[in-house]
């Protein structure tokens, strides 16, 4: 069965950015799920962030990965015995994703419109993905995700810092995307009821352009 790309609760008003970044994915994700999955067993730090996740997450109830990609980050997270699933804009993702991971369970969507019922999950991470949501768009994004997360449940975002610059948009190999700083992330997320647990930066390591933020933050009552 084909999955259409935009799910049922998208408004009409920013169908436009969605499309593109999902036509953009759709176009290289074959080339995207051949590379070398091998980050996080070279990021000792980026695997510290997730492993606190999950351990603040396990045994709660479902956890979501939205824009999960092909979807490795989602089958480390099920590794450290999360109930987790992936959604992602990018139908071809999607089904890369059931492919290499057929125990998983991944879904066509948008994180701003997810098809999920308010305070279904204990946990949501965003692993570079908010970060090719137009700025103005973003605090939509973050009401959506308060409303599928129960009170006191956990969001994680892993994002491209800014080192001191305002959002940026750079130039990123697939679509539009923004670098962050990382307080004005926080600040907007804290604005749609998110309070902050941690952050974690991590300098780039060899061939990467950017510093990496990352945000763990619990979801206010
Ligand atoms: C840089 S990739 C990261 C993929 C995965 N998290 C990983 O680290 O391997 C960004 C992904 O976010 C997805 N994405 C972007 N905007 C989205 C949205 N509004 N809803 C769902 N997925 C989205 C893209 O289709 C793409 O697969």
């Amino acid at each position: 069965m084909t999955e259409p790309s935009t799910p049922a609760r998208r408004s009409a008003h920013d169908a436009a950015h969605l499309r593109t970044t999902a036509d953009a994915y759709d176009a290289i994700a074959t080339v995207y799920a051949e590379l070398p999955r091998d980050d996080l067993a070279t990021f000792p730090l980026d695997r510290a962030v997730l492993a606190a996740f999950a351990e603040l997450t396990r045994g709660a109830g479902p956890v979501a990965e939205l824009g999960c990609g092909p979807g490795p980050v989602t089958a480390h997270l099920r590794d450290l015995g999360l109930d987790v699933f992936g959604v992602d804009l990018s139908p071809v993702m999607i089904r890369l994703a059931r492919e290499a991971y057929p125990d998983l369970r991944f879904t066509v969507g948008s994180m701003d419109a997810l098809d999920l019922a308010g305070g279904e999950l204990v946990g949501i991470v965003s692993w570079y993905s908010v970060i090719h949501a137009p700025p103005k768009e973003l605090p939509t994004y973050f009401a959506e995700f308060r409303r599928v997360l129960a009170p006191g449940g956990h969001l994680l975002l892993a994002f491209f810092e800014s080192e001191g610059g305002p959002v940026t948009e750079f130039d990123h190999k697939v679509t539009a995307a923004y670098r962050w700083p990382i307080d004005e992330l926080a600040a907007l997320a804290g604005e749609a009821g998110f309070a902050e647990i941690g952050r974690m930066l991590r300098e780039p390591c060899e061939g990467e352009r950017f510093r990496r933020g990352h945000l763990l933050m619990r979801r206010g009552a």
